[in-house]
């Protein structure tokens, strides 16, 4: 196969420790290219003065070179705090009323789009075929178009498409959809997602499906279609089978003492309806008394875009709410909710998913959401725990194992704790089974080889 070019704003170039940064599209991705070897182009994570005056950073690993580009304060303001974080990614999560718009941070996105055109090009060769991901780069194949380009190239969202209502509230929704027309083919995570996307092409008459799954729009006719993201299914059992040896699970373990654990892992974002479910917790244990001091619910939250207001904000309301409950509810030896602010290690991860007796994946909405694999992968066949799943994550459509809940409904995500708490070991076995055979046949590699199949077709 050619060589693959894969474009991301974030680039999960593992630091010292080993450690890539939390994120589904920096863990998916990095097996995929490390299958195909190419290179992985994006932003370097720094900002600095002026782009002119820095060079293109490049780095070889294995057969993986990590091309990273700097960008100016005012870029990263523009384009990613600004209209990324603060208009694209509330849009696309049906969330209208957090939206920002700024005349200066929609320019500042498409201009810097244009500069990663201009980077980008003198390192492809003719035959590469190119692969964009996510919402940070709509327009680049537009830009790389513009350059002359005629290289095959593919589009991935990982973040959900919203309807028309939705989508066209945004100033420059049509720039953003004819900047999807550019492409041989635009993925998305669910059917869902691609009907919606579909949907905001008839509204406005700019185009239609033309059979076998294409669109013609803006003259142009391009693939649409539906590729759901998986993990490396089979490895990430194995670290959480490996893991019952290391020292943090170790610790963590004894800690809990003969209490269930109910985990939560999740980038601290208003679309993880964290909010909710800490209040869930709260009712679950108020609804069972008997349940006092008999579990633990540890939330594992990195913080994640903190210079964006709405995140900030966001950040001082959970910490508020997790003190409030644990002052509320704990005893002198129980602490209700253990809350932490930080990133572990993969292997970590998956030993203290394995722990879970409960994993608790609640958001308003999300693309796919990758926790939610990770959970059911990690878990001990002969005694799996129970994962309680948002009807609004991608993953909800694939795992009809898990106990589905509407995240907005607190009283019955409630329930669903009490339910999976007290679930029989012959019904965790038979719907955990459902998801893992799921999993090992729909993972991350598969994904990989269904997308790019398509588009070198
Ligand atoms: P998103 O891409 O919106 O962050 P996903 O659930 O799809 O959401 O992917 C999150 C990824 O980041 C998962 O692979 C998960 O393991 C990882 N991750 C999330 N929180 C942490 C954490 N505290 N420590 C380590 N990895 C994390
Ligand atoms: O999966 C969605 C996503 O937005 C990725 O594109 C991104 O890398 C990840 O979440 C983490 O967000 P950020 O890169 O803004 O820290």
């Amino acid at each position: 196969m050619s060589r693959l070019v894969i474009v991301s704003n974030r680039v999960p170039v593992p630091d010292k420790g080993g450690i890539a940064p939390a994120g589904g599209l920096a863990v998916a991705l990095k097996a995929a290219l490390e299958e195909h070897g190419g290179i992985w182009m994006g932003w370097s994570g720094k900002s600095s003065g002026e782009h002119e005056a820095q060079p293109l950073a490049q780095l070889q690993q294995g057969n993986i070179t990590y091309a990273l580009t700097d960008l100016t304060d005012t870029d990263v303001e523009e384009y990613y705090h600004g209209f990324a974080n603060r208009v694209l990614w509330p849009i696309c999560h049906y969330r209208l009323d957090l939206a920002e718009y700024g005349r200066k941070e929609m320019a500042g996105y498409f201009r810097v789009n244009r500069f990663f055109a201009h980077r980008l090009a003198p390192l492809v060769e003719p035959d590469d075929i190119i692969w964009v991901h996510d919402y940070h780069l709509i327009p680049l194949a537009a830009e790389l178009r513009q350059m002359g380009l005629k290289n095959r190239i593919g589009f991935f969202l990982h973040i959900p498409w919203p309807p028309a209502d939705v989508l066209f509230t945004m100033p420059v929704h049509e720039e953003i959809m004819r900047g999807l027309s550019h492409y041989d083919i635009v993925g998305f995570q669910t059917d869902h997602d691609l009907e919606n996307f579909a949907g905001c092409l008839r509204r406005e008459g700019i185009g239609d499906e033309v059979g076998a799954g294409r669109f013609s729009a803006y003259g142009r006719i391009f693939k649409g279609g539906a590729y759901a993201i998986g993990i490396e299914t089979a490895a990430f059992a194995e670290f959480a089978k490996k893991a019952s040896t290391n020292t943090t699970v170790k610790k963590a373990r004894e800690s809990i003492e003969n209490r269930s654990l109910i985990i939560g892992v999740d980038r601290l974002d208003y679309s993880k309806g964290i909010m909710q479910r800490i209040e869930a917790f709260e009712r679950f244990i108020l609804a069972n008394p008997a349940q006092q001091g008999r579990v633990t619910y540890l939330q594992i939250t990195p913080k994640s875009r903190s210079e964006v207001p709405e995140y900030e904000a966001m950040q001082r309301t959970v910490a508020e709410q997790a003190g409030r409950v644990n002052g509320a509810l704990g005893a002198v030896d129980w602490v209700p909710i253990r809350y932490i602010n930080r990133s572990v290690g993969r292997h970590i991860l998956a030993g203290l998913y394995r722990l879970g007796k409960v994993g608790l994946v609640t958001p308003l909405r999300d693309g796919m959401n990758l926790v939610a694999k990770e959970y059911v992968a990690a878990q001990d066949p002969d005694d799996p725990g129970v994962l309680v799943l948002s009807r609004f994550a991608g993953a909800a459509r694939e795992l009809r194992g898990a106990l589905l809940v509407n995240p907005y409904d607190v009283e019955g995500t409630a329930n669903a704790m009490a339910r999976a708490l007290s679930m029989p070991l012959e019904e965790r076995k038979e719907r955990w089974k459902t998801m893992m055979d799921h999993l090992l046949e729909h993972d991350v590699s598969r994904w990989c080889r269904d997308f790019l199949n398509d588009l070198t077709a």
